[in-house]
């Protein structure tokens, strides 16, 4: 099978990140920061290199562990509500942040302003700025799409946030390992991660960074493995929003998926940008068939349809026939495909990683074009 599915997870990791996640099953398998024993210490240091490896490449001032990205955007969006409060986000922002948000406003009533982009797909400060309310506390944004790889400006927006005092809350699910991101610079006060996609990670895992400015509250509540005597969470550690056992597997793995994006991030999104501008180009140039990411986009999204052909019907297609893994439909991003005008026939995603090839590219090109012409 010929993997094009990296924007759901990255299938192939590489071999450095299977060995660190190895070592968290067997050398460092106790339970970290539960136990004063020797096994338990050493696996929390493991633990906490990781960590601090995670503050440095985000340039953040601290990150919690969560279950996954969808948990992270839960804590950051639920742990800040406040009521009679305002939220501006964005049509590219994944259900991960959507669904909390709306649910906050079916309960409490939160008002919610939702921008989309003027031009070309990007959202810009502007698109942001024309919602604003006294009492708008939180801007939510996507910082690279899932469904066609439109970037937002993030350090504009972050800007204009830490002027108003307005927290600022950005999903890097689809761009960490992309682009560099540098939470201060850019003036992020929240940052959701998924790990498993381009910083080849285990499942298991999400992180949020987070500043305190966010005065982030714990959603969830449970053993911390500190203050055992009080009834309450205990607050202002990162204990307080990691109750229960981590993943400390997933998370030795996330340490060594940072070095290996660390290592070779030239190389690697030099590749990817060649095989998208390729992928790209190729497609657009097939009669009937429609891309939906901007030819300069360089991230490793490529949405297209073929005709009018469903394109859950031709993802099914090109796995059965052609062997060539995509994803068709939603790809839980409702607001986005409403915008684009695709929530009937939702759009075809090939997805790129590192461990992908030309040769990869060119059998989904030979594949389109054979569905357009033959049909299916
Ligand atoms: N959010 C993931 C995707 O875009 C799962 O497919």
């Amino acid at each position: 099978m010929i993997y094009l599915d990296n924007s759901a997870t990255t299938y192939i990791k590489p071999k450095e990140v299977i060995n660190a996640t190895l070592l968290g099953l067997t050398k460092y398998s106790a339970n970290p920061g539960r136990s004063g024993h020797k096994l338990s210490m050493d696996t929390a240091m493991m633990v906490e290199n990781v960590r601090q490896k995670m503050c440095k490449f985000l340039n953040a001032p601290q990150v919690v562990f969560t279950e996954n990205c969808t948990d992270a955007l839960n804590l950051a969006i639920l742990g800040t509500f406040k009521e009679k409060g305002h939220v501006i986000c964005t049509i590219n922002d994944h259900n991960a942040s959507v669904r909390p948000l709306f649910e906050l406003q079916r309960k409490f009533g939160l008002e919610i302003s939702v921008a989309s982009p003027l031009n070309a797909g990007i959202i810009t400060i502007d698109d942001i700025t024309k919602h604003i309310q006294p009492n708008t506390y939180l801007i939510c944004v996507n910082h690279i799409s899932n469904v066609d790889g439109e970037i937002a400006d993030i350090e504009a927006i972050g800007n204009y946030c830490k002027e108003k005092n307005i927290i600022f809350l950005v999903d890097c699910a689809q761009s960490a390992g992309h682009v560099k991101i540098d939470m201060k610079k850019m003036g992020i006060d929240l940052l959701a991660l998924a790990p498993h996609k381009a910083l080849y990670s285990p499942q298991g895992v999400g992180v949020l960074a987070y500043t305190n400015k966010a005065k982030l509250n714990p959603i969830r509540f449970g053993g911390t493995g500190t203050e055992s005597e009080n009834v309450y969470q205990p607050m202002g550690t990162v204990e307080t929003y990691e109750s229960g056992t981590l993943p400390t597997p997933s998370i030795l793995g996330l340490g060594a998926g940072i070095d290996f994006v660390e290592k070779n991030f030239t190389e690697i999104n030099e590749k990817i940008d060649d095989l998208s501008t390729y992928l790209n180009f190729e497609l657009s140039n097939i009669n009937g068939v429609k891309v939906y990411t901007h030819p300069n986009n360089a991230y490793g999204v490529i949405g297209f349809n073929i005709l009018d052909y469903g394109s859950t019907d031709v993802s099914q297609i090109l796995s059965d026939k052609y062997g060539i893994c995509t994803r068709g439909g939603l790809h839980c991003a409702g607001l986005k495909h409403k915008f684009l005008g695709t929530l009937n026939q939702g759009i075809v995603r090939a997805s790129l990683s590192y461990f992908n090839s030309f040769n990869d590219c060119q059998k989904l090109v030979k594949a389109v074009k054979h569905i357009t012409k033959y049909g299916y």
